[in-house]
This record gives structure tokens, C-alpha cells and sequence, in this order.
């Protein structure tokens, strides 16, 4: 497998000093993506992966690094943590290093010392490392996923990696702790697993709707997933929400019309993320819609389609970086074809 750069994120308020620690980071090779508040750092970890987390200690003269530090440990767990202190504010590094910080740097910083000591807290969590961690397991599973699944339908590339990103974003905003986080992970990336064993493959790339007949055997997939993705009791959740995938608010989804109080709140994000990337995509019986036309629709779902707690936390998400998402299937069904 390429292995890919290490990706680091870069907090402080002092947007000078923020970029000349960045240049030192890339001219090292680092993916490196900046932010100047906490609750910007915050929204970052949330979005993205990252290896690495590089936090100023003092923000507008206030000690949040270590606001930094906790949203770190809370949505990057593997990710090594550095903060940057000035001398009068040692004691509150070290504490930090004590809440689980891995090292820290007094200011003003020299990039030889920071990219020694980076590379020394990612040398120290690699060997630390002795199984594989949960990130890249689900980073392999999505590849399986796009190399099976994905593959009956190049529509779909992308689908079930896209349905992971936006159904995390939303478990962190509905507050599920790290283990729940991890197995809707799985269920988001294996949620359309149940498509490889449906009767006739040709239904899901033909053009033009499908009979009767046709559509109840694609209603079989979630179930149908569900089942051949084995009984380990570790997996007991995740395969009821992949059966849950289509599941409706107002009780009129399949495979088991279950009232919305009665599906998971994992069913039910997944539900709501599966919609929308699926209107999101051009498929082989309809074009891709604009975002003003998936936001109108995804609206009007509300209380019918959709959990209405689930939307009105997707909603403002889907007005802040619809645009961005939109253009993501189009990229993937590209990288797919090769
Ligand atoms: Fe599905």
C-alpha cells in the first residue's frame, strides 16, 4: 500500500508564527492544515485524520491548548499532541503532558528541534503500535469495500468511504463515545455489503426504473448484508444498523417498516448520510442534483424520511460544506475508472 504523507495539524492564533512552522512542516514532507481557534482545531479533528496535533498553549491570553489537547485525545486518539509554550507558562505544559500530551516545545521554536521532536513522538507511537490501529482497519475495509461492491456499480465509488466521513461528523455532533464512533464506522463502510448477493447484479447499474419485481429483490440487501456479515458478537450492532440503512422515520422503509423510535440512532444516521450522498451522486438512472435542490429535498424529509434530531444536525453541516461534498463523488468515481 502508498504510503501517505503524515498529516499534522497546526493550532495557534499568531497567524505569523502559524506559517512559518507550517513551511518548516511541509518542506519535511507533512500534510499540514492550520487553525487559529480551538473550536476551529476542534472542527478540523472532527473532518479529518491526522497523525499529528501541534497546539500553541495560550490563545488571546487564555490557556485553551488545552481545550486543543482534549479534542485531540477525544476525536484523534492515535494522533501524537505537541504544545508550544512560552517560558512563563512551563508548568502548565507539563501538566499538559500529564493529560496526555506527548512532548512540548518552548517558544520561540526552532523547526530543526520541532521536526525531531515530532518525528520522535511518531517514532514512540509506532513502536507503541503492536496492532494495527483502528483507523487503518477501517482505511483497509474501505478499500475491499470499493474493490467489490463499489466495482458491480462504478456509480457508487466512493459511496460507503463518503457515507463513513459524514456519519462520523454527525456522531461527534450527537456526542456517541469513541467505541460506538468506531462500529458505526464499520457499519457506514459495509453498509451496501448485502448488493454482492442480490439475484441479478444487472439491476443495480440499469438505466431507467425497475420493476416491481426487481426492487423488492434490491430491498433484500440490507438484510441480506446484515446476515453474511457473520455473528461475532462484537459485530452484534453494527449489522443491525446496516439492516436499518433504509429505514424511514414515518415507518414506510424497508426491509422491516419499523417506526422511527424503534430504529437505532445509528440506523438512523446512516439513513439520513445514505440519502444524501446517494442525491449527491450520479447514478445510472438520474444525474447528480445541485446542493440547493438536495438541501430543499433533505428539508422536506424531515419527520418523514429522516429523524429530525439526525437532520437538524446535518442540516447546518450540509449549508457549511455542501458545496465542498458535492464534488467529492464526481473525484471518486474518476479515481476509481482509473
Ligand atoms: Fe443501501
Amino acid at each position: 500500500m502508498e504510503t501517505q504523507p503524515r498529516s499534522v495539524l497546526l493550532a495557534d492564533d499568531e497567524v505569523r508564527a502559524l506559517e512559518l512552522l507550517a513551511a518548516v512542516l511541509r518542506r519535511h514532507g507533512y500534510w499540514v492544515t492550520l487553525a487559529t481557534t480551538p473550536r476551529a482545531a476542534r472542527e478540523e479533528l472532527a473532518r479529518s485524520r491526522f497523525d499529528a496535533v501541534i497546539t500553541d498553549l495560550l490563545f488571546d491570553g487564555r490557556a485553551s491548548g488545552k481545550d486543543v489537547l482534549r479534542a485531540a485525545r477525544e476525536l484523534a486518539p492515535s494522533a501524537v499532541v505537541l504544545i508550544l509554550t512560552g517560558f512563563p507558562m512551563l508548568d502548565a505544559a507539563v501538566g499538559l503532558m500529564r493529560e496526555g500530551a506527548d512532548d512540548y516545545l518552548q517558544k520561540p521554536v526552532d523547526g530543526a528541534l520541532l521536526i525531531a521532536r515530532l518525528e520522535s513522538a511518531l517514532r514512540r507511537r509506532d513502536a507503541g503500535a503492536d496492532s494495527i490501529a483502528f483507523v487503518e482497519l477501517a482505511e483497509i475495509l474501505s478499500k475491499l469495500v470499493q474493490n467489490t461492491v463499489e466495482r458491480i456499480d462504478p456509480y457508487t465509488a466512493g459511496h460507503g468511504e463518503r457515507t463513513r466521513r459524514y456519519s462520523d461528523l454527525l456522531a461527534v455532533e450527537l456526542g456517541l463515545d469513541v467505541a460506538t464512533r468506531e462500529r458505526l464506522a464499520l457499519a457506514a463502510i459495509a453498509h451496501d455489503y448485502g448488493k454482492i448477493f442480490l439475484r441479478d447484479l444487472g439491476f443495480l447499474t440499469k438505466r431507467g426504473p425497475l420493476s416491481e419485481d426487481e426492487f423488492r429483490d434490491v430491498q433484500r440487501h440490507p438484510l441480506l448484508g446484515a446476515e453474511k456479515l457473520g455473528d461475532h458478537a462484537r459485530l452484534r450492532d453494527v449489522c443491525l444498523w446496516i439492516s436499518e440503512h433504509h429505514e424511514r422515520w414515518d415507518g414506510a422503509g424497508y426491509p422491516a417498516r419499523k417506526p422511527g423510535p424503534e430504529i437505532s440512532l445509528c440506523g438512523r444516521i446512516l439513513a439520513v448520510v445514505e440519502v444524501f450522498d446517494s442525491l449527491a451522486t450520479r447514478r445510472s438512472y438520474k444525474e447528480a442534483w445541485d446542493l440547493e435542490r438536495v438541501i430543499e429535498y433533505m428539508r422536506a424529509g424531515r419527520e418523514r424520511a429522516f429523524d429530525p434530531l439526525v437532520l437538524d444536525a446535518f442540516l447546518p453541516k450540509l449549508e457549511r460544506f455542501g458545496f465542498e461534498w458535492l464534488r467529492a463523488p464526481q473525484h471518486d468515481v474518476r479515481a476509481a475508472a482509473g
